[in-house]
């Protein structure tokens, strides 16, 4: 997929995912210029769920070598109705069906925990090398800052961290509430000038880990 070229013509027929949360909406026509521009080699995901954003970008990243995949499997308090035995089964799928037709075939690592326990577990092998993280885990403030400050840790300088839901409220008459990304989102940005870079906010919000020298 091209730069600017709609998500929509995205073809994901052959997985198993309940919600396509990608067609139809603009939130996800950001990704294909960032992976065209950032060319990520290792990348990881908060939030995995049935895994359509990992197939979205092990099918438009050509350049991915390694995809750390962080989930608990249990969901937060908007999966009530949600059966995630059947969950964490279809992700486990659709990333074989994705993987099938690659060559080089990237690795992927499923790590299932809470986000910051798993990312503690990377730290000593891992800090400072990923090139792209998607945080799109729990929506509760205190957790969605503890994600970007660890993942801030595991980005290497000139890496790119991308949050989902900056702009999602459980319902209307929500402003600033701690079950939503939001304020937690605006805090770190805030508390960060020195270490990150906007590049861009809508529905999902881009930063960039400064360089080493800045
Ligand atoms: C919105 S879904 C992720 C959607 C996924 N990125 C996709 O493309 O379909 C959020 C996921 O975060 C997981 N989650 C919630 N809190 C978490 C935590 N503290 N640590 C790790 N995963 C968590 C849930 O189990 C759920 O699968």
């Amino acid at each position: 997929m091209k730069k600017g070229e709609a998500v929509d013509n995205y073809d994901d027929s052959k997985y198993d995912f309940t919600h396509r949360w990608y067609k139809g909406s603009n939130v996800h026509n950001d990704w294909p210029g960032f992976i065209q521009e950032w060319k990520p080699l290792k990348a990881m995901e908060i939030g995995s769920y049935e895994g359509a954003s990992a197939c979205f970008l092990l099918d438009n990243a050509p350049s991915l070598q390694q995809l750390f995949c962080i989930d608990t499997w249990e969901g937060s308090s908007e999966h009530q109705d949600v059966n995630f035995i059947d969950v964490e089964y279809k992700f486990g799928r659709n990333i074989v069906d994705a993987l099938e037709d690659k060559n080089p075939r990237p690795t992927v690592v499923r790590l299932k925990g809470p986000s910051h326990r798993m990312m503690s577990g990377l730290m000593d092998k891992h800090e400072g090398s990923f090139d792209w993280i998607y945080i799109d885990g729990s929506h509760r403030t205190p957790d969605v800052l503890l994600d970007a400050m660890m993942s801030l840790k595991l980005l290497r300088p000139g890496g790119l961290m991308i949050f989902d839901d900056y702009t999602w409220k459980p319902h209307d008459d929500m402003d600033t509430d701690v079950e939503r990304p939001h304020m937690a989102i605006n805090t770190f940005i805030e508390t960060h000038v020195r270490e990150v870079d906007v590049i861009l906010m809508k529905y999902q919000v881009f930063l960039r880990k400064k360089p080493e020298q800045e």
